[in-house]
C-alpha cells in the first residue's frame, strides 16, 4: 500500500462502498438537499451541465417501476434484479435517476460519484444501478419518462439507490497493478 495523506475527504472516498441493504426510513430533506447540492457542483464538459436528475421517493412508484422492469426482462433473472428478495432499487427509499442527451456518460459518472461520496460522508449508503436501463427503453421507457417528466429524447444514463445502510459488507478488492507511475 502506498503511503498517503490522511484527510477527511480522502477518508470518505476510500471507505465508500456499495450498499444493497437499506433501512426503510426515508432520508431527511436536508440530507437530500445536500446530495443535490453536491450533484449540481459536479464538473461537466465546457460546463454544459447535461444531466437531469429525478429523485424518486414515492414507494408505490418504485414498486410499479420494479414490476414493469421484471415484466420486461423476465422474473427469473440473476442476482441484483430478483423481484422477491432484491428489486433493482434494492428496497432503497430514494432512487435517483440521471438522464441526459448526447451520450453524456462521463458527466453522469462524475455526478454519480459526487452523490455517492457525499452520501457516504453524511452517513448514507448508495448503490449505483445500470441494470435497470431496459425500463427506460421502448414502451415502458415512454411510460416512465412521462411519469418522471422527462422528454423522450433524454437517455437513461444511470440510477443510484440511496438510503440508510443496513449492512456493512467487506470491501471489494482492487487491482493496484493497473496504476503505474512513469518518471
Ligand atoms: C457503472 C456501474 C453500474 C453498476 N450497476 C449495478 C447494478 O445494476 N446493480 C448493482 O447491484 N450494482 C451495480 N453496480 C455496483 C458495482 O457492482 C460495485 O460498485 C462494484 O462491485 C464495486 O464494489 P464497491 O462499490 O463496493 O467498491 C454498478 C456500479 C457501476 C460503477
Amino acid at each position: 500500500m502506498r503511503e498517503i495523506i490522511e484527510n477527511p475527504v480522502v477518508e470518505e472516498i476510500l471507505t465508500r462502498q456499495t450498499i444493497r441493504t437499506f433501512t426503510p426510513e426515508q432520508i431527511t430533506e436536508k440530507e437530500l438537499n445536500t446530495l443535490i447540492a453536491c450533484a449540481i457542483k459536479a464538473p461537466s464538459g465546457r460546463n454544459s451541465q447535461p444531466c437531469n436528475v429525478r429523485f424518486v421517493q414515492n414507494a408505490e412508484m418504485l414498486k410499479e417501476m420494479n414490476i414493469d422492469f421484471k415484466n420486461k426482462i423476465g422474473w427469473d433473472t440473476p442476482a441484483y434484479t430478483r423481484w422477491d428478495t432484491d428489486p433493482f432499487y434494492h428496497d432503497s427509499p430514494t432512487f435517483a435517476v440521471i438522464f441526459a442527451e448526447n451520450k453524456s456518460y462521463m458527466d453522469a459518472g462524475l455526478m454519480t460519484e459526487n452523490i455517492c461520496v457525499a452520501a457516504k460522508a453524511i452517513g448514507l449508503g448508495t448503490c449505483i444501478v445500470a441494470s435497470v436501463a431496459p425500463l427506460f427503453e421502448g414502451e415502458t421507457g415512454a411510460k416512465w419518462k412521462e411519469k418522471l417528466n422527462v422528454p423522450e429524447q433524454w437517455e437513461f444514463l444511470i440510477g443510484i439507490c440511496i438510503g440508510y445502510p443496513a449492512e456493512k459488507p467487506e470491501y471489494k478488492p482492487r487491482d493496484e497493478s493497473k496504476f503505474i507511475v512513469i518518471k
